[in-house]
């Protein structure tokens, strides 16, 4: 269950919505940053929050590339596979991630740091091959800057604590 304060805000989000489908995104948001993935009880309280059924929420979730409905490592890497940055090499940039993190494509590292992701366009075509690491985009990648980035990332998503995977 979520706290009493964050349901109550998320509520005035519906409220102040032409529709509660126009905030459903943000709701899921939050729930996913305080659970950490959308679990199944996540989804229930997002459709009571928001008016809709559990399989209406679920389909707004699976929609989104950036709600996980699967437990996530502390770090989600969205690399972008779309035509602009594959074009200047994102292929190349996913395999050395892959061998880094020693995960292949949707998994996470044996720490629950990172999660290793493909995703569409990210918005930054003319900077590619793209990376998106939280709230952190990252273009112009080659194999010795993405070394960097990740341990970066690392000392980072350490100091604040390896969130533990949930069943
Ligand atoms: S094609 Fe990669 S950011 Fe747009």
């Amino acid at each position: 269950m979520i706290p009493g304060e964050l349901k109550e805000r998320l509520k005035a989000r519906v409220a102040a919505s032409v529709t509660s489908r126009e905030a459903a995104v943000d709701v899921l948001k939050e729930l996913q940053r305080h659970y950490g993935w959308l679990t199944d009880g996540a989804v229930s309280e997002a459709a009571e929050i928001l008016g809709l059924s559990p399989l209406q929420v679920d389909e707004l979730a699976t929609f989104y590339e950036m709600i996980y409905r699967r437990p996530v490592g502390k770090r989600v890497i969205h690399v972008c596979d779309s035509i602009s940055c594959w074009s200047v090499g994102c292929a190349a940039i996913l395999e050395h991630l892959k061998q880094r993190l020693g995960v292949g494509e949707g998994g996470t590292t044996a720490d629950g740091l990172f999660t290793l992701l493909p995703c569409a366009c990210l918005g930054n075509c003319g900077e590619g091959p793209t990376m998106m690491i939280g709230d952190n985009l990252y273009g112009r990648l080659t194999p010795e800057l993405v070394d960097r980035i990740l341990e970066q990332e690392r000392k980072e998503a350490e100091e604040h604590g390896a969130r533990p995977l949930q069943a």
